[in-house]
Order: structure tokens, then C-alpha cells, then sequence
């Protein structure tokens, strides 16, 4: 048995995906969450910065005692992982990458499968390497998006407009035309943005989000180590993110459907 909550950092908003699975498959486990917003979009910095960035992430949640860290950001799981394992191999830490591949490839028919996610996500081939690994027939066509992490940080009305529609057309539109029948979101950003992706790719393009098969792999993970909180032992959710608390508030609300009304401000630099 382990109270401590678990650890779950992200650029920004993006992270509440992973977290909103989590909440709903294990709701005994307490939760810091740390959305970077201040110094998002970590996908078009280099790969130095954005392993800085995830240390300093991780030290702050490692000051609130946490038994696990789940890496909620593809960018941060394909710049860092190594250094992360590397660093902090006293603790279970989780990745989205290999989850997402994992499930497109179950998805796929035609063995054709997209993938878009940020340009450090997309430039360092991470995904590429994760499908080819399960099975090498594999044919993967991937297209970094780099607006669409600012359009969702931008809040719940641009999500689903005739910009955003008109934006994924031109990321999207090559990428349809290579005949894939599963795109995966290697973002964690852009489950936010699935009906205007649907939108474009059309029905017959199944969207493979990772969040839920992260969240199952968090639930394995606990359950292996035995570090599932008690039973009625009370759980806390916390979130604390780097840029304004009142624009990341209402936003919490919009993506985890509850109220959240605690929310603090970190000076991250101090990490
Ligand atoms: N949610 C992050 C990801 O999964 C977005 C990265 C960014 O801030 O650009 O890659």
C-alpha cells in the first residue's frame, strides 16, 4: 500500500487528458498535476531545453513526496526519457509513446498509419522506431502540427472553429492522401482537437488517442509494484501550473469536467 499521489507533468494543458483517464480508472489515487503553460509549447525548442525543462518539472513534483512520475507529454517522453529513467530510477516512470504505438498498431488494417505530434516529437522518430519494433511491415507517414498546441492552450472556442478546421486541412489534407487507416495523436494536446481532426480525415480514419492506455499502464504498473492507495484514505488532487491560474482554471474545468478550485502558481525556475 502506497498514499503518496502520483506524480503527472505536462507543457501545459495536454496533460489533463492522461489525467482524466487516471482519475476515472484508478479514483482512490491522489494526483499533483504540473502544466507548464508559462513555457509551453516545449515542440519547437531543442531537445537540451525541453530535458531541462522535464528535470525542473520533475524536481517540483518531487517536492510533494510523489511514488510515481507519469510523463504526460510525448515531446518530454521523446527528448527525455533516458535521462529521466536515468535520473530517477527509484521510481516507476511513465511514458505516452510507447502506448500510443502500441494501440495503432493493433488498430491499423492496412498496416498504414499516421502520426502527428510536435516537431521535436515528429523530427526525433521515436514513433517510427516504437511501431517498426512491434512489427516491421509497418508503414508510418508522419507531419509535425506546430500550431496546434498554441490553439488549444488558447482555450475551448478555438478547438473546434473554421480556423483551427482550415489549419488541420493543410497539416492534414498530404496525409490522408497516403491511405492511412489510423492516425495516432502523438500529442497529448490533441485529443482536445479530435473532431476537427475527424473532421478532416474522415470516418473512415480510426484516431487513436493514448491517453486511456496510458492510464491502464499506470494502473499495471501500481498494481505490479503494490503501491495502490488504501481504501478510504481520502484523495487529494492538486495542480499547480507556471503561468496565470485564472486562464488555467477554466480550463481545467472545460477538459476534466469538474470543478477545480485549487489551483497554484510555481515559479518553476526555482527547480
Ligand atoms: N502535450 C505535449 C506533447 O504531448 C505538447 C508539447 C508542446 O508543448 O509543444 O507533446
Amino acid at each position: 500500500m502506497d498514499n503518496r499521489p502520483i506524480g503527472v507533468f505536462d507543457s501545459g494543458l495536454g496533460g489533463l487528458t492522461v489525467l482524466k483517464e487516471i482519475m476515472e480508472i484508478m479514483p482512490g489515487e491522489s494526483i499533483v498535476y504540473f502544466g507548464d503553460s508559462g513555457r509551453a509549447p516545449y515542440g519547437v525548442k531543442s531537445k537540451e531545453t525541453v530535458i531541462k525543462y522535464t528535470l525542473q518539472d520533475i524536481r517540483f513534483l518531487l517536492s510533494h513526496d510523489i511514488k510515481m512520475i507519469v510523463i504526460a507529454c510525448n515531446t518530454a517522453s521523446a527528448c527525455s526519457l533516458d535521462t529521466v529513467r536515468d535520473r530517477f530510477n527509484n521510481m516507476p516512470v511513465i511514458e505516452v509513446i510507447q502506448p500510443g504505438a502500441t494501440m495503432g498498431v493493433k488498430q491499423t488494417k492496412n498496416k498504414k498509419i499516421g502520426v502527428i505530434g510536435t516537431i521535436a516529437t515528429i523530427n526525433s522518430g521515436v514513433y517510427e522506431r516504437a511501431i517498426n519494433e512491434i512489427d516491421k511491415k509497418m508503414q508510418v507517414f508522419s507531419k509535425a502540427c506546430p500550431l496546434f498546441v498554441p490553439l488549444v492552450e488558447e482555450g475551448p472556442e478555438w478547438w473546434e472553429n473554421d480556423i483551427t478546421y482550415r489549419i488541420a486541412l493543410q497539416y492534414l489534407g498530404p496525409l490522408k492522401n497516403t491511405g492511412v487507416d489510423t492516425l495516432i495523436l502523438g500529442c497529448t494536446h490533441y485529443p482536445l482537437l479530435q473532431k476537427t481532426i475527424s473532421r478532416v480525415m474522415g470516418d473512415d480514419v480510426e484516431i487513436v488517442s493514448s491517453a486511456l492506455e496510458v492510464a491502464r499502464v499506470v494502473k499495471n504498473v501500481i498494481s505490479k509494484n503494490n503501491m495502490a492507495a488504501g481504501e478510504n484514505t481520502g484523495t487529494v488532487y492538486k495542480f499547480y501550473t507556471s503561468d496565470v491560474v485564472e486562464k488555467f482554471e477554466p480550463m481545467c474545468n472545460a477538459i476534466l469536467k469538474r470543478r477545480i478550485n485549487s489551483i497554484v502558481r510555481v515559479d518553476i525556475e526555482k527547480y
